[in-house]
């Protein structure tokens, strides 16, 4: 497995897997289940969109955006909901754009520049010259005034044709080898060291008002790597060449943020110029552990906090929204499950631990409130529907509760009996707790009110040792329900 300071992005790809074994996760728990790729469901948010927390700290949320899944339900409520800023996974990239000479396409680009139009957020472009999803016809220019030529005349048509739209581009995209040498790219190699100074000033030219910036991945620990990058921005800086930004893509491995992330993020910050987190994932092997995916929450909680411990880190992007469109399977064989939402659109662990960094507030859009509420415990008339899914050890339960009375509840607590020596081991959206076989969930203060009708949904993970039975006498606020 390549660590993360090797990263290796292999040339060939495999073919995008169709059913693999996810862990799915519901408002900040675990529910391990393997299972197909089911439908897509709506995502179910327990805070504020994390754009509007985010906004607070005066930095953006951003994602890689893939036009294609727009028309997936679960897909673009979370596109729309929790993102103020936009990145084309694929779109605006030289193979996308231009795949042969002079011959401009624009369908994807334009949608993704529309996409982030039409939900306020801006629009990052990634990326312009890079060796990757180049062209052929590009790759076997070697005259150096042909390729310069080439390399101008595709800055001039991409950055200028959305000139008025991007806040800030990509300009030069991996251009290091992980000792810190410069990568040996066809512009390298044609064009020689130059050539980066080139492109960032011919982009200034066609887009006068966009930020321009260098990314790179592997850049994220002070390294030989990332102190390549640092000795260019601050010679670029000093020979007054047009760099206003460093991206940092952070393709992670769970469990290991580097210890020096924020120093070094800070030591770019004091030459002068911002920096981002331009490419976030944080992938482990599938099907993924709880531990994993709890240890992942820890990691995206710090890669936030450490952009947000700098002053001049302006957000965070996170490559994707979901574990069943990422690009990480197809590359690293074994591993996924690097995004913030699995593959049925769930909110991971990740979700939660990035809206707590963001100090997201409990989401006001929960159940709605009764418009008469008790002043305190009420005899609940209740239905409760139990359901659950199993594995060796253990199991998830998720829990329906239901108001069926004609009174609004301010405030509501569920006790039951665990069967066959069940232990609680930990739940989500409610106060959890097990004195012997009694089983208690207390609302949360965001889900206290519920109206005649209306429904609370709760659920907790148990471990077993072979009676995998749910709970059957159940009641709210001490009187049995249905
Ligand atoms: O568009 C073709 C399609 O026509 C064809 O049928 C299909 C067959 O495999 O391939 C499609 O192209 C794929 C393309 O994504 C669009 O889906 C390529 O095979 C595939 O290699 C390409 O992968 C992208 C990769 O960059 C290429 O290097 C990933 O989606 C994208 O997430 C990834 O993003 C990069 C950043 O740009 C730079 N930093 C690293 C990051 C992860 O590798």
């Amino acid at each position: 497995m390549p660590t993360q300071i090797e990263n290796v992005f292999p040339a060939s790809r495999t073919g995008r897997t169709t059913a693999w074994a996810v862990t799915a996760v519901v408002a900040g728990s675990t529910l391990v289940a393997t299972a197909a790729l089911a439908p897509a469901r709506a995502a179910e948010p327990i805070f504020e969109p994390w754009r509007d927390a985010a906004d607070r700290h005066g930095v953006t949320t951003g994602f890689a955006l893939s036009p294609a899944h727009l028309g997936d339900p679960g897909y673009r409520a979370i596109a729309e909901r929790e993102f103020s800023l936009v990145v084309a996974e694929n779109a605006m990239k030289w193979d996308a754009t231009e795949p042969s000479r002079g011959t401009f396409t624009w369908g994807q680009a334009d949608q993704v520049a529309a996409f982030a139009e039409s939900n306020d957020a801006e629009l990052y472009g990634h990326t312009l010259v890079w060796h990757s999803q180049l062209p052929g016809w590009v790759e076997s220019i070697s005259d150096p005034d042909e390729l310069r030529t080439v390399m101008y005349d595709h800055i001039d048509a991409v950055a200028g044709r959305y000139a008025d739209q991007v806040d800030a581009w990509d300009v030069v995209n991996e251009l290091w080898e992980g000792d810190g040498s410069r990568r040996q790219s066809v512009f390298q190699r044609v064009l020689g060291d130059g050539y980066v100074a080139e492109a960032l000033t011919r982009a200034r030219q066609a887009a006068p008002g966009a930020d321009l910036c260098l990314n790179d991945y592997s850049t994220d620990a002070i390294n030989a790597k990332s102190t390549a990058m640092y000795d260019l921005v601050a010679d670029l800086l000093d020979d007054g060449v047009p760099i206003d930004c460093v991206g940092f893509q952070s393709h992670l491995i769970v469990g290991q943020v580097p210890g020096t992330f924020q120093q070094n993020l800070q030591r770019f910050a004091d030459l002068g110029v911002d920096v981002r987190i331009t490419e976030l994932d944080v992938r482990m092997d599938v099907p993924a552990s709880a531990a994993d995916l709890q240890r992942q929450a820890a990691d995206y909680r710090a890669v936030v906090e450490a952009c947000l411990a700098v002053d001049r880190c302006t957000g965070v992007t996170v490559w994707g929204i979901d574990d069943g469109h990422s690009w990480v399977p197809d590359v690293f064989s074994g591993q996924g499950a690097a995004l913030p939402w699995d593959a049925q659109y769930q909110a991971k662990p990740a979700y939660t631990a990035v809206a707590e960094a963001l100090d997201a507030r409990p989401d006001d859009a929960g159940p709605t409130p009764s418009p008469t509420p008790t002043s305190g415990p009420v005899d609940a008339e209740c239905t409760v529907t139990w359901s659950h899914a199993a594995w060796g050890t253990g199991y998830t339960g998720s829990v329906t509760i239901t108001n069926s009375g004609a009174e609004a509840w301010s405030s509501w607590e569920l006790t039951t009996t665990l069967p066959g020596g069940q232990v609680l081991q930990q739940g989500w959206s409610a106060d959890w707790s097990q004195t012997g076989s009694t089983l208690t969930a207390s609302n949360a203060a965001w889900n206290a009110s519920v109206a005649p009708g209306g429904t609370v949904q709760i659920g907790y993970n148990a471990a077993h040792t072979g009676d995998t039975s749910v709970p059957t006498d159940v009641a709210v606020n001490g009187s049995p329900c249905h």
